[in-house]
């Protein structure tokens, strides 16, 4: 049961953020077979693992609950009483299975034991010599494998082990090898959405059949019926819906993903405005709301098209995760367009908007675990805001800056954001730079990360500032691939 731990949950396990564990095991710090680790590997690494240690890992939930945008926390804390029970019932069949395999190995080796000490004592010559060195043999083994792991510490992560499977499932995904947690009964699309990934779905209410998937290993179980009928022969191939199940033990599936921009359909969703925050008299946020039967997918650092009630429309940056794909969040900045007028004047909460995307490729690059550099001029804070809330989510980003040069009158308008980001995350720094010259800007980065070359940058702002600072960091040995930008309305 314990061999093998998904990182993931060698990551719980350990209290540590999954960031954190890649960064060891790509120094060599510790091995993987296949994407897993081992619970001596583990043990080598973090030897003082307890039930209490998880401060690494409650700094990124607690990020995720003050700094990214409320989500709808409905059956995300703790498992209904019936998957607690089908929970417990899988964790103790897997134990009493493993306990009598282990009382047979036991008794088993104790008689070989007693019998080959028994044939020492026979005055058989050459055989007796034999048999007394198989006896030696068969204790040293015996003592190695006791000796392999301290016994306390395997038995303590065992228990943390056994505690976390009660609250939490873990599920990896074929062909890409993600692997995430189901929290409490939240369905297992859900749970994808919330750990950044992108699972395909459509209606998320078991009428689409979009997120049909493949159970290769686990057990699943249903939290909701759903119009969607699945054919005989598919349910005989184990294929369920990721809407409709949750996860009772750890599970593999094999499941299609938009693993680029180019995999996410195009949606039209009438949503609903549910509040207007002005930043300045020039500034505004827009909250969005989609019906719960209809989230938007899109990919950190896209781009929508919102049409309001009197047709004024405006394509516009998203500001927030698609880890919470309900609840849209749009910087609009006064200007001359219908879209602004109607904005700052006739909007109301309550009204209808039509979203339409989403559009662009400014997104993040996920298979590049490098410190990644993010630089915000004025507004192209909105896509940079949604790229470090998707970093936070995927916990698979080494470190991150964020350097937000603003002129605007109103400045630095996410001071509490920021602040929540700075607090909770030890590889997080922010600078808010005031510059008008790129030289002046490229100088305070340079001063702050030594070797620039191994880092990612994205860019986002006017073009006018995007690229005298590209120019600036391929001349210090950045390859242009690394450098990924987004132009916004100056
Ligand atoms: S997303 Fe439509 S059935 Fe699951």
């Amino acid at each position: 049961m314990m061999e093998g731990l998904s990182l993931s949950r060698a990551a719980r396990l350990a209290g540590v953020t999954r960031a954190e564990l890649q960064a060891r095991i790509r120094r060599g710090e510790i091995a993987t077979f296949e994407g897993s680790v081992s619970v001596e590997d583990l043990l080598r690494a973090y030897p003082a693992v307890t039930l209490q240690d998880d401060s690494a890992l409650e700094r990124v939930e607690r990020i995720k609950r003050t700094a990214l945008p409320k989500t709808d926390s409905r059956d995300t804390v703790l498992p209904s009483a019936q998957v607690l029970l089908a929970r417990l019932h899988a964790m103790s069949e897997s134990l009493s299975e493993r306990m009598a395999t282990l009382s047979t190995a036991e008794a088993l080796l104790d008689r070989v034991e007693e019998r080959l000490g028994a044939l020492t004592q026979a005055p058989l010559g050459e055989q007796a010599e034999q048999a007394r060195a198989l006896a030696d043999w068969l204790r040293a083994a015996r003592q190695a494998v006791t000796a392999g792991t301290p016994a306390e510490e395997r038995a303590r992560l065992l228990a943390k082990d056994a505690f976390l499977r009660i609250m939490a499932a873990n599920v990896r995904l074929i062909p890409s090898g993600h692997d995430y947690f189901v929290e409490g009964s939240e369905s297992i699309l859900d749970a994808s959405v919330r750990a950044g990934l992108n699972l395909n779905y459509g209606c998320a209410s078991g009428n689409c059949g979009a997120c049909k998937a493949r159970l290769i290993q686990g057990e699943t179980r249903r939290i909701r019926d759903h119009d969607y009928v699945l054919s005989e022969r598919e349910k005989r191939l184990g294929y369920l819906l990721t809407c409709s199940h949750t996860a009772v033990t750890d599970l593999v599936i094999e499941a299609a993903e938009a693993l680029s921009v180019k995999d996410l359909p195009q949606q039209r969703i009438r949503a609903s405005l549910r509040a207007i925050e002005p930043l300045s008299s020039d500034l505004l946020t827009l909250h969005i709301q989609t019906p719960r039967t209809q989230t938007l997918r899109f990919m950190s650092g896209q781009r929508a098209r919102l049409t309001l009630e009197d047709g004024a429309t405006r394509e516009l940056s998203i500001a927030s995760c698609p880890c919470n794909g309900r609840n849209l969040w749009f910087f609009v900045r006064r200007g001359a367009d219908d879209f602004s007028a109607s904005a700052f004047g006739s909007l109301r909460p309550g009204q209808m908007i039509e979203i339409e995307g989403p559009h662009g490729d400014f997104v993040l690059t996920e298979d590049a675990p490098e410190p990644a550099v993010f630089v915000a001029f004025g507004d192209g804070i909105a896509p940079i805001k949604s790229l470090i809330e998707h970093a936070v989510s995927i916990d698979l980003i080494e470190s991150f800056s964020l350097y937000w040069d603003n002129a605007h009158p109103e400045g630095h308008h996410q001071e509490r954001w920021c602040r929540a980001l700075r607090d909770a995350l030890d590889n997080f720094a922010f600078t808010h730079a005031r510059s008008d010259d790129p030289a002046e800007l490229f100088a305070m980065i340079q001063a702050d990360h030594h070797d620039l070359a191994p880092r990612r940058f994205y860019l986002a702002g006017p073009l006018a500032r995007i690229e005298p600072l590209t120019v600036l960091l391929e001349e210090a040995g950045v390859a242009p691939g690394h450098i990924i930008s987004e132009p916004t309305p100056t």
